[in-house]
């Protein structure tokens, strides 16, 4: 089922000896970097061991990835359009796969929506454009308690019993945890079609089960194929040893930015269409499993932003190569583009004629190169990573390499990279401002802190009378 994947990761120029500036990593340092990372993997394998963890195992859940795969073409009879509610962990990583593996062009399923915000102005037209006869709803939320999932779910049920009346039920599918949460109540009370999400998976972690297997099964993703290249790259992971493992070796070359060298952000540059929604649930992944505090200690984390190659050469790269050296970068590329296309040989301005009758992609690729050589020549540390096809098996190899990376670098960290307590907060105090049951004292807290803010606004309309522009020769 699987042909085999292929993968360049470019640690060079990170290296002290072909890094000027300061910022390359010294041998001894990087040999230091890899023994934590070694004693992270025995702390995580002994976690996986207990049954703390349960990402790994996600690329072995064959079986269950066909039963998916089935009950999606079953319903792909039914309906055309599938509507994905869900925020976070329960979203990023249906889109990142989705447009990585080429979108409904590149996939012949049903049409996806993700609705992941309830901003008012973009649900609403979303819900609306949706045939609703037509349309199946999978509402994805492992703790169930998620507010703004709720209540884009209470709309799309609404929105499904206008359309089809009491057959709603047979066009809602909730995704959640086994035992707990109101998502979990809410299927087994109404008899709703469900999957489990495996207790000892978190959200951003959960790409690999039902979280993201349904919706893109139901896309028409090859998601037996998404699992067997992350098998492999598991494989990979766990059988090659040290610095030819690239896991252990990304692990040891962030975790040092992170930690010996601290850089305050990660850049990703993307050159590839496909990449921009990989990166964005890379963002989440990134920064929601590092960014902590720790006991006695200084904080840890690193902003995770993006950039999109060419775009953002003309936007973002001043910054990036004369602004402040605080930042570490990840070049991604697909190895080879899909489209062929060349450049007319005649119709140029003057001096620009060396453009003509080539591939448009040799451009593309040399504005890649061209944009590492400029960083790398003011001293910016690079990691390039190229990624052999834009299919399943190549992105589900991708996501699982990150995965673990990152479960590393926070261990490495010190810090619990499968919690969130940040994101919990925030999630407890959206509810209570809704005015949910038995959270008065917390409601209460909150109002007693902000209202000692001390405002500092102005309102132009309001607190100043609006001035009238004055006219030319006017007074
Ligand atoms: O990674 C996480 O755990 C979070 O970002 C969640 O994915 C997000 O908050 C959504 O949570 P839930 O799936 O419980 O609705």
């Amino acid at each position: 089922m699987c042909d085999g994947i292929r993968f360049r990761f470019d640690f060079s120029l990170v290296g002290e000896s072909n890094l000027r500036g300061g910022d390359g990593i010294a041998a001894p340092d990087f040999r230091k970097m890899m023994a934590l990372v070694d004693d992270a993997v025995d702390t995580l394998a002994a976690k996986h061991r207990r049954g703390e963890i349960g990402f790994p195992d996600l690329p072995f859940f064959v079986k269950e990835a066909r039963a998916i795969s089935r009950d999606a073409a079953a319903l792909r009879a039914k309906c055309t359009h599938l509507l994905v509610l869900g925020i976070g962990g329960s979203a990023l990583g249906t889109k990142a796969v989705h447009e990585a593996v080429g979108g409904a062009a590149g996939r012949p399923g049903m049409a996806l929506s993700v609705g992941d915000n309830v901003d008012p102005d973009a649900f609403f037209p979303l819900l609306a454009k949706l045939p609703m006869k037509r349309t199946a709803v999978v509402a994805i939320s492992k703790s169930g308690g998620t507010a703004e999932t709720n209540a884009q779910l209470a709309l799309a049920i609404a929105a499904l019993k206008k359309a089809v009346g009491k057959r709603w039920k047979e066009r809602l599918i909730l995704v959640t945890d086994p035992s707990k949460g109101v998502f979990r109540r809410m299927a087994d009370a109404e008899g709703l079609k469900n999957y489990a999400v495996p207790p000892n998976v978190g959200g951003r972690f959960s790409v690999l089960s039902p979280v993201g297997l349904f919706p893109l099964a139901a896309a028409g993703v090859r998601v037996e194929r998404l699992l067997a290249g992350a098998a492999q790259m598991e494989a990979i992971f766990r059988h090659t040893k040290g610095t030819d493992n690239p896991v252990r070796f990304a692990a040891a070359v962030y975790a040092h930015y992170l930690l010996v060298k601290p850089k305050v952000v990660q850049v990703w540059f993307t050159y590839g269409a496909g990449l921009e929604r990989i990166a964005e649930w890379w963002q989440q992944l990134w920064g929601e499993s590092l960014g902590k505090g720790r006991e006695g200690r200084a904080p840890v984390g690193q902003t995770p932003a993006r950039a999109i190659g060419v775009t953002d050469q003309h936007s973002q790269l001043q910054l990036y190569q004369d602004g402040p050296a605080d930042k570490v970068f990840t070049f991604v590329r697909w190895m080879a583009g899909r489209e062929k296309g060349n450049v007319p040989k005649a119709g140029f301005a003057p001096d620009m004629a060396m453009l003509g009758g080539r591939p448009l992609r040799d451009l593309f690729d040399a504005e890649f190169e061209g944009t590492i050589g400029a960083l790398w020549s003011a001293g910016r540390p690079i990691v390039r990573m190229e990624i052999g096809k834009r299919d399943e098996e190549h992105v589900g190899a991708f996501l699982h390499f990150w995965e673990w990376v990152t479960a590393i670098a926070g261990t490495c960290a010190g810090v619990d990279p499968f919690d969130q307590p940040g994101v919990e907060e925030g999630k407890r105090i959206a509810r209570a401002l809704m005015g949910e049951k038995g959270t008065e004292a917390l409601r209460a807290d909150f109002a007693e802190k902000v209202s000692g803010i001390r405002r500092a606004e102005i309102r132009i309309g309001e607190d100043l009378p609006v001035v009238p522009p004055r006219r030319k020769g006017g007074k």
